[in-house]
Formats: C-alpha cells, sequence, structure tokens
C-alpha cells in the first residue's frame, strides 16, 4: 500500500488522473472543499514558489531537500503546488510586503483545522483515511504535534523528533512500561511504536495495527504463535496475547502479567460454576512439583501432537 501510493505521486504525469479523481471523491475531505474550487477558478492569487523564495531563502532551500518539493510538479494547478499547497494563495501577502495576516500560517487554528488542511492531500489510502476517528484528532492532537514540514528533527518521515520520544514527550506513562526489566526494545530500535500502533488511526481499539491477513499484530513477528494447531490453547486465540502478556513491559520474565505461572493459569483453571474451562486436575495440589505449569505443559500456544500441550 506504502509503495503503491508513492508510486502514485511520482506518476505525475499519467498517474495523475486517476489520483485526480481519487482527491475529488472526497467531499468531506478537505477542510474547505468549496473554497480550494472556487479558488482554482480564481488562480491569479497563486504566486508560485519561486516568488516566496525571494524572501524565504532559507525555508526554501530546506523545501527543496524535503518530499514537498515533489508537489512543486502537480498537475492539478498552483493550489496544489509548492509553498501556496498549504499556506493558501499568497498574492496579498506578498503585494503587502509580508503582512502576515494576509497568508494562512498554520497558527492561529484549532489542531483540527491544521490536520484538514494536510488531509486535501494525506487522505487517500489505508494510512490517513481513519485519521478523523484517532483518539489523537479526537483528542487535538494535529499532524503538526509530530510532523514539522521546515523544521523536523528527524528528517525521515518529517518528524518533530525520532520515535520513541516522540511519543514518550506525551505518554510518560507508557515511557514506565518500557523502563521495566523486561520489554519490546523500542528504547534500542529494535521494535517501534508504530509497529504495533497506527498513530494515524484505523478501526481497532487502542489503535492497533493487525497483520496482513487482519489478524492479530503480535503475529507479524511471531509467527511460531499464529497457528493454526490441531490443539489450540483457547485464550490465545479468543482473548488475545494480552490475555496472559503485558504487550509493552512487565517485571516478570516473558512479559508476563503474573510473576508466578501457576497464578496466571489459576485465573482461568480454577473450579467456577457453569465455567467451561477445566479446573487442574486434583492431583496437581500446589506441591512444588506443580507449580511450575509450563514444566509439563510446554506447548502453551498451542500444540500439534498433544491435547494437554505436553509437546
Ligand atoms: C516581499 C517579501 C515576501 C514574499 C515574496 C513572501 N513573504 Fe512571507 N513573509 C514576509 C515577511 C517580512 C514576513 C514576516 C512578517 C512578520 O513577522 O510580521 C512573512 C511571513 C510569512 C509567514 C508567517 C510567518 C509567521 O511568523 O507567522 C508565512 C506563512 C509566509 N510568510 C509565507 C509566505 C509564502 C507561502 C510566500 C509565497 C507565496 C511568501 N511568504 C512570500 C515576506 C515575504
Ligand atoms: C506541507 C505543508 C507546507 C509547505 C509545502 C510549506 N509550509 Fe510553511 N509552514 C507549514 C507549517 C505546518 C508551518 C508551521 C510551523 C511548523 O510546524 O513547522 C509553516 C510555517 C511557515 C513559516 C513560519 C516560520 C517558520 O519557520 O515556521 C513560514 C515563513 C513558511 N512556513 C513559509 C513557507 C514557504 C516559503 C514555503 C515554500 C518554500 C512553505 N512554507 C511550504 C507548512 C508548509
Ligand atoms: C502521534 C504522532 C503523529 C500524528 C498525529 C501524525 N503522524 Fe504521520 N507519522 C508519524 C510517524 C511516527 C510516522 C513514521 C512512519 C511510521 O513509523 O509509521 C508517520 C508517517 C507519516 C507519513 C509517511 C508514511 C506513510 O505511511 O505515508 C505521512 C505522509 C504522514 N505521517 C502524514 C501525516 C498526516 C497528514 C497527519 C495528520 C492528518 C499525521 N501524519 C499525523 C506520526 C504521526
Ligand atoms: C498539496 C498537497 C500536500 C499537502 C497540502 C500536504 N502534503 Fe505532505 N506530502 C505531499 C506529497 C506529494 C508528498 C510526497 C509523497 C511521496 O514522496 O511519495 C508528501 C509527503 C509527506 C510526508 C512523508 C515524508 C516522507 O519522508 O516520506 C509527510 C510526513 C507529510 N507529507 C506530512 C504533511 C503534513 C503534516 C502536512 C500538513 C501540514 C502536509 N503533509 C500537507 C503532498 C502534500
Ligand atoms: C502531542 C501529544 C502526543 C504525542 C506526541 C503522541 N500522542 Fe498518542 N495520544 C495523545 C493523546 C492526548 C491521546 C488520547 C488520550 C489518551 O489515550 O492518552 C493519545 C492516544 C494514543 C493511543 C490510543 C490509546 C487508547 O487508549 O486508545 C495510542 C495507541 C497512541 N496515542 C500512540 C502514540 C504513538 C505510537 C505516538 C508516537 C508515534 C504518540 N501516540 C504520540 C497524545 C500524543
Ligand atoms: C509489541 C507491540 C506494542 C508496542 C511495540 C507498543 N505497544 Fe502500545 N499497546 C500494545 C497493546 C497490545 C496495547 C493494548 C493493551 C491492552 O489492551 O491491554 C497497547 C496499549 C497502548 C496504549 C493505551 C494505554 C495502555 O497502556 O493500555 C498506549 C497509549 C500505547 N499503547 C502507546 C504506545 C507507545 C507510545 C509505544 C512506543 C513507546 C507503544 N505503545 C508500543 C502493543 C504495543
Ligand atoms: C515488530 C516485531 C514485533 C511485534 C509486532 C511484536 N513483537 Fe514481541 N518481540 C519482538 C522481538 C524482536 C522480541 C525479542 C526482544 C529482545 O530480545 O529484546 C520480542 C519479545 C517478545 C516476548 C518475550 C520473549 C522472551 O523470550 O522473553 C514476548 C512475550 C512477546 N514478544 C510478546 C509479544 C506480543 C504479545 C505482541 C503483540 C502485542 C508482540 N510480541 C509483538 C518483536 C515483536
Ligand atoms: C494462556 C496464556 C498465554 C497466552 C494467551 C499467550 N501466551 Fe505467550 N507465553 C505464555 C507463557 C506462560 C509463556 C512462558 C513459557 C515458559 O517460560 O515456559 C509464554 C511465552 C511466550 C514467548 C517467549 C517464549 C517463546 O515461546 O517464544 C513469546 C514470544 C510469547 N509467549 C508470545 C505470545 C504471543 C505472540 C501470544 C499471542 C498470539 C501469546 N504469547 C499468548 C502464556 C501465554
Ligand atoms: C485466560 C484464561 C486462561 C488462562 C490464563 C490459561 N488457560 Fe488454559 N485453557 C483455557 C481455555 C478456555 C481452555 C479450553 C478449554 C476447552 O477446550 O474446553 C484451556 C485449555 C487448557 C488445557 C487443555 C485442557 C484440555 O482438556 O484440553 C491445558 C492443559 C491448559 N489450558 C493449561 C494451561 C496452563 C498451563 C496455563 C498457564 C500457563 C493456562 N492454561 C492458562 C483458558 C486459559
Ligand atoms: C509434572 C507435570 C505437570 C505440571 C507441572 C502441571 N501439570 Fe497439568 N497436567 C499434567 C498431567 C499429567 C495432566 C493429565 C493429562 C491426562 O489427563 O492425560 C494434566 C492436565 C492438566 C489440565 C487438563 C485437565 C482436564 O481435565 O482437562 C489442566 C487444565 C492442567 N493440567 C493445568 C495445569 C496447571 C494450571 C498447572 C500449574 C499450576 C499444571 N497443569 C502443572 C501434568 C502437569
Amino acid at each position: 500500500m506504502r509503495k503503491a501510493r508513492r508510486d502514485q505521486w511520482l506518476a505525475v504525469g499519467s498517474g495523475m488522473a486517476a489520483l485526480l479523481l481519487l482527491v475529488a471523491a472526497l467531499p468531506a475531505a478537505g477542510a474547505k472543499p468549496e473554497e480550494k474550487a472556487a479558488a482554482s477558478k480564481d488562480t491569479s492569487q497563486y504566486v508560485g514558489s519561486d516568488t516566496c523564495k525571494t524572501c524565504h531563502e532559507d525555508i526554501y532551500k530546506n523545501f527543496e531537500t524535503t518530499p514537498h518539493w515533489k508537489t512543486t510538479f502537480n498537475k492539478k494547478g498552483p493550489e496544489w503546488q509548492g509553498c501556496e499547497g498549504c499556506h493558501g494563495p499568497g498574492a496579498e501577502h506578498v503585494a503587502a510586503g509580508g503582512d502576515k495576516s494576509k497568508i494562512f500560517t498554520f497558527k492561529d487554528v484549532s489542531p483540527k483545522e491544521v490536520s484538514k488542511r494536510c488531509l486535501e492531500c494525506h487522505q487517500y489510502g489505508e494510512e490517513h483515511a481513519n485519521f478523523d476517528r484517532s483518539q489523537h484528532n479526537i483528542n487535538d492532537v494535529s499532524c503538526i504535534a509530530c510532523h514539522s514540514p521546515h523544521h523536523s528533527k528527524d528528517r525521515e518521515f518529517l518528524l518533530v523528533q525520532k520515535q520513541p520520544d516522540l511519543c514518550f514527550t506525551c505518554h510518560t506513562e507508557t515511557k514506565q512500561d518500557f523502563s521495566r526489566p523486561f520489554r519490546h526494545r523500542v528504547e534500542q530500535g529494535l521494535v517501534r511504536c508504530t509497529d504495533c500502533h497506527n498513530q494515524h488511526g484505523g478501526f481497532l481499539t487502542k489503535q492497533l495495527r493487525a497483520t496482513a491477513a487482519q489478524d492479530q499484530v503480535c503475529f507479524k513477528c511471531h509467527a511460531d504463535k499464529a497457528g493454526p494447531f490441531a490443539f489450540e490453547h483457547e485464550p490465545v486465540k479468543t482473548e488475545g496475547c494480552v490475555a496472559c502478556h503485558s504487550p509493552h513491559g512487565s517485571t516478570n520474565p516473558r512479559l508476563l502479567k503474573r510473576s508466578q505461572i501457576n497464578l496466571l493459569c489459576l485465573e482461568c483453571h480454577t473450579l467456577t460454576v457453569d465455567s467451561p474451562v477445566p479446573e487442574a486436575p486434583s492431583f496437581h495440589n500446589q506441591a512444588q512439583k506443580y507449580q511450575a505449569c509450563t514444566i509439563c505443559h510446554v506447548a502453551i500456544h498451542g500444540s500439534n501432537f498433544d491435547h494437554f500441550f505436553f509437546r
């Protein structure tokens, strides 16, 4: 998907017709689609990026090195090109010698308005299509809380700063999760927040991503746990990995939710009325021998050989 979108943009010539259709087919998407439509009839208000360059040379030089430079060749017209693709028509601003009240500056508008402006071009494909429903948008975290077109510290993806520090600036409680003795090593860059979460929004709770097959995101890297197994351990499929693991980090080995394995298992395998979950057999008295359940029930995520997960 990512690749496909990139190609769309690159094929500015022939591919642009398709893209045009795509964007035109998003009536509710743009901030002020009517405004943009109206403006497109009167292109005289657009002066082109070369004019902006005469007074904003530093910004222009940096802009030339970012992916947004590609908009310069957008065949849809000047309102989609260069500086004015984001800042809107600049003629009045220029005529007034740089009056900042006569150009869109991103400063005095709501976070949702900021994002709408970016989404005029970016609301296509699966990645951003659900930004509206994201917890970020709902809680007024706009595109430019994470991205900076002119002053990015991380040039890749124009990020305000690198992951995970970017995310930790707001998610301080999550930072603690990743300081625990056992954790996914996001601080070392081995796993990224955005491997598991879609920061731009999606349909799953906690903005979790899914695998290509629309399964639990964990299977993307832990494919051996996916099965299918002849003998499934039911909660792995029904409740998901978080039934037993703390996905960010834990004080317990293997990211387990409980400090002792028997306590974890007995949360479900105890006798309760009407429960379909089998009680641990009575010979499993909690003598030392039976406490480390996975010494015997080794294949705890499912087995192709044994009903009781002995191998
Ligand atoms: C004739 C010189 C000149 C040209 C040409 C010009 N600007 Fe400006 N621009 C200025 C000056 C001077 C300021 C600073 C105004 C201030 O700080 O009061 C400014 C401010 C701005 C700001 C607001 C900065 C802020 O601090 O809020 C934006 C955005 C901007 N310009 C964009 C553009 C764009 C886009 C173009 C091309 C369409 C452009 N400018 C062309 C002189 C110019
Ligand atoms: C992809 C959208 C986008 C494009 C393209 C863009 N800008 Fe901006 N511009 C912004 C945003 C967003 C801000 C607000 C500050 C920030 O987040 O970096 C901004 C801020 C500014 C400012 C305020 C001063 C500053 O340094 O932040 C000026 C001046 C400016 N832009 C001029 C330009 C010029 C000139 C161009 C073309 C060379 C241009 N912009 C292209 C989005 C854009
Ligand atoms: C909470 C932070 C955050 C917010 C809010 C956010 N982004 Fe991103 N975005 C990222 C990160 C981090 C990446 C780096 C790629 C990755 O790891 O998935 C990224 C990647 C991207 C990319 C390049 C990769 C791709 O999949 O196309 C684009 C384009 C983009 N963001 C645009 C936007 C736009 C437009 C908005 C607002 C509608 C936005 N982002 C809001 C954090 C954010
Ligand atoms: C006029 C159309 C347009 C607007 C408006 C626009 N972008 Fe973009 N953006 C593009 C194009 C074109 C690319 C390059 C895509 C590519 O390289 O395939 C791009 C690329 C990006 C990337 C990816 C950078 C990378 O390294 O891959 C990010 C992040 C991004 N834009 C964020 C934003 C944000 C934030 C805003 C609003 C402030 C915004 N864009 C507004 C057209 C636009
Ligand atoms: C500017 C502050 C800010 C930044 C930066 C930020 N977030 Fe958020 N994020 C929020 C807010 C506010 C919420 C909504 C309230 C909450 O759930 O904490 C949220 C919600 C979320 C949620 C949904 C939580 C839920 O309960 O549904 C996830 C997942 C998330 N952010 C991941 C990320 C990731 C990953 C990054 C870095 C790429 C990031 N955030 C960067 C402010 C931020
Ligand atoms: C290995 C996958 C994975 C990684 C990496 C990951 N998360 Fe999560 N995250 C999850 C899962 C799964 C949940 C849901 C937990 C639940 O439902 O009990 C979650 C929940 C959250 C929540 C909701 C509040 C909470 O703690 O339950 C936030 C916010 C969040 N993650 C932010 C982040 C940030 C920020 C990063 C990077 C520093 C990150 N996550 C990295 C899998 C991951
Ligand atoms: C992007 C790849 C990736 C994703 C997605 C991912 N993991 Fe991991 N996971 C790893 C890597 C790599 C390690 C090894 C960590 C290390 O050595 O520091 C690991 C380690 C673990 C461990 C500890 C293994 C041990 O031997 O101590 C558990 C448990 C685990 N992951 C569970 C999960 C769960 C649950 C999810 C989904 C919420 C998940 N993982 C998603 C890459 C991933
Ligand atoms: C019913 C509880 C339970 C569920 C659900 C569960 N696990 Fe585990 N998992 C465990 C236990 C217990 C261990 C430790 C086994 C040991 O140390 O002998 C473990 C160990 C692991 C390990 C490290 C050792 C190894 O076998 O590679 C990984 C990785 C892991 N689990 C990933 C996952 C993933 C991914 C999911 C979701 C698909 C998941 N787990 C669901 C109980 C569970
Ligand atoms: C979240 C609840 C839950 C947890 C935690 C859990 N299980 Fe289970 N377990 C189940 C369910 C549900 C079944 C399926 C029962 C059925 O098929 O009727 C099951 C089946 C089993 C079976 C097969 C029983 C049979 O008769 O086929 C064994 C053995 C087992 N679990 C051992 C464990 C062990 C050991 C642990 C701890 C590492 C554990 N379980 C943790 C819910 C759980
Ligand atoms: C020393 C090896 C051993 C250890 C340790 C062990 N088990 Fe078992 N477990 C067994 C045997 C043997 C069976 C019976 C298999 C049979 O009936 O053929 C069994 C069966 C089970 C069953 C299936 C009961 C049923 O009626 O279907 C569950 C559930 C179970 N164990 C849970 C646990 C839990 C929870 C722990 C840790 C508290 C644990 N086991 C520790 C050997 C062990």
